[in-house]
This record gives C-alpha cells, structure tokens and sequence, in this order.
C-alpha cells in the first residue's frame, strides 16, 4: 500500500488562488472524489499532482519521495497517470496503438508493475476490443474518453488521476463506467481520483469525497456525510442560486 501526500499547496495564476493551503492524502486501493463549483480548484489540483504545473508552494509525494514540479513524463514513470477534462487523444493512431504508446513505455521503465498485463487485456477491460482498429477520432465520445482510461491504465500507475470521465456520458453509459473504474481498482489495486460534476456518480463510485471551494478544502469524508455537511450544501445551493441570478 502506498499514500500520496498533497502538502500545503499552493497555486496562483497572477492574483487568482487557484489552491490555497491544499493538504490531503490518497491510499492506493480506494477510490476518492474530488468536488467543488466550476473553478474550484479541482483540475489544477491534478495538473500540480501530475507536474503539469510547477506548485507555488508546498510539496507532493508518493511514500516519501517528492514528484511535485518535475516533468509530466517523470511524473508518469513514478507512477501518476491522468485522463483530460479536454480529451487528449493521438486522434490519427488507432484505439490499440493509442493504449500500446503507454504500453511500450510501461515495458521499458515500469515492467516490474505490469504483471503480464497485455493492451488487449486493456482494451477488453475498458470494453475497447471491438473498436480496437478504428481510429480514435472516429469514436463517439463515450469511447474517446473510455480510451483515455486505457492509456492511462497502460501506464500501471500507483494513482490514477480522472477528470470529470463521465462528462457528456448518460446514465447507462456512467452506471457502466462505474463497474469499469471499480474493476481496474480492484485489479490494479491502485488508487483512484476522480473529478465530476454528476453528484450522483460520484456518489456511487467513491468511497471518499474531498470537496474544494475556491482553493481551499471544505470538506471530506464518506459520501452520505459529506452530502449532508452543511458547508458543502450552501457552496452547491449557493452556486445554483449564482447561476439562476445570472442566468
Ligand atoms: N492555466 C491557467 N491560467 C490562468 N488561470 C487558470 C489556469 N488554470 C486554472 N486557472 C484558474 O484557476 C481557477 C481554478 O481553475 P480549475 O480549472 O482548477 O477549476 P475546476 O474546479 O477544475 O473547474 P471546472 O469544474 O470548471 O473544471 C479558476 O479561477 C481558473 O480560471
Ligand atoms: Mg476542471
């Protein structure tokens, strides 16, 4: 088992926080989500995880070894893999070639996690064998981000980092992502932070909830406890009410 530390972060961009102070802990073999009105903090929070930006203060660290402000490539092969809010796929390769890219990379510095894990086990896990030869821009959105997934699982991290991978989906699509997601837990045993908005799916997939507000952490816990906090209940009417005022 292994923990991923979030120390005291903080992250700016010019005069907006977008984390304040962040300390939080991820286990491997949980699944735990992270939630909070649209400009939270939630996506910056995984963009400084996954050295996608360099953190302002504070530090991150697997066990004891720091990976914050190194590369996202660096970060990858210490065992942090991430999906996009925007998806980011190599739309001319195909679905195999595009899950075989983290593959190779997976034989070449991370074959001790693989386990003789094979990129069509993969396919089949996240339900991609029939698609495997189409192009990843010929797939619907449903598929492109089922795919994100797989690459990243390729990379066998210790943590998988998923932003908002149920966006756009409908409810038997999520219901089915859901099963996806606890079983590669299950199989990896790696932990798992996943990001939406669907409060429902959330609910239904993690184990633990941390919610952020305006950089800073409101709340955590279970999820039938942190649903009835009253903090997070008047950021969530709140925003509402925002939107209805300006909408
Ligand atoms: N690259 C950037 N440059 C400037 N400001 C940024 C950048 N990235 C994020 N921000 C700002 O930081 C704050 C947090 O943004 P972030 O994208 O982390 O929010 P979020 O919780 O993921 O929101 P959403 O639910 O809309 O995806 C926002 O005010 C945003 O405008
Ligand atoms: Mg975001």
């Amino acid at each position: 088992m292994a923990t991923l530390t979030v120390a005291n972060v903080s992250k700016h961009f010019g005069g907006v926080y977008a984390l304040r102070d962040v300390s939080l802990t991820f286990e491997t073999g949980q699944i735990v989500g992270l939630i909070g009105p649209n400009g939270a903090g939630k996506t910056t929070l995984l963009n400084v995880i996954s050295s996608v930006y360099p953190l302002d203060a504070g530090e991150v660290r697997i066990e004891d070894q720091r990976i914050d402000s190194t590369t996202p490539r660096r970060c990858a092969l210490k065992g942090i893999a991430r999906t996009f809010q925007n998806i980011r796929l190599f739309d001319r390769l195909t679905v195999r070639q595009n899950v075989e890219v983290s593959h190779a990379t997976s034989k070449r510095y991370r074959r001790q996690y693989l386990n003789g894990l094979t990129v069509e086990a993969i396919l089949e896990e996240l339900e991609l064998s029939d698609v495997a030869d189409r192009r990843a821009k010929e797939l619907p959105y449903g598929q492109q981000r089922r795919l994100e997934i797989a690459r990243a699982r390729a990379l066998v991290p210790e943590f998988l980092l998923l932003d908002e991978p149920a966006a756009g989906m409908n409810e038997a699509e999520s219901a089915h992502l859901i099963a996806s997601i606890r079983g590669i837990r299950d199989r990896a045993k790696c932990g798992i932070i996943v990001i939406d908005h669907d409060l429902r799916f959330i609910m239904n997939v993690c184990e633990r909830i941390h919610v952020l507000h305006m950089g800073e952490l409101i709340a955590e816990g279970p999820p039938a406890e942190v649903q009835k906090d009253p903090k997070v209940v008047e950021v969530y009417i709140g925003s509402r009410r925002s939107r209805r005022a300006a909408g």
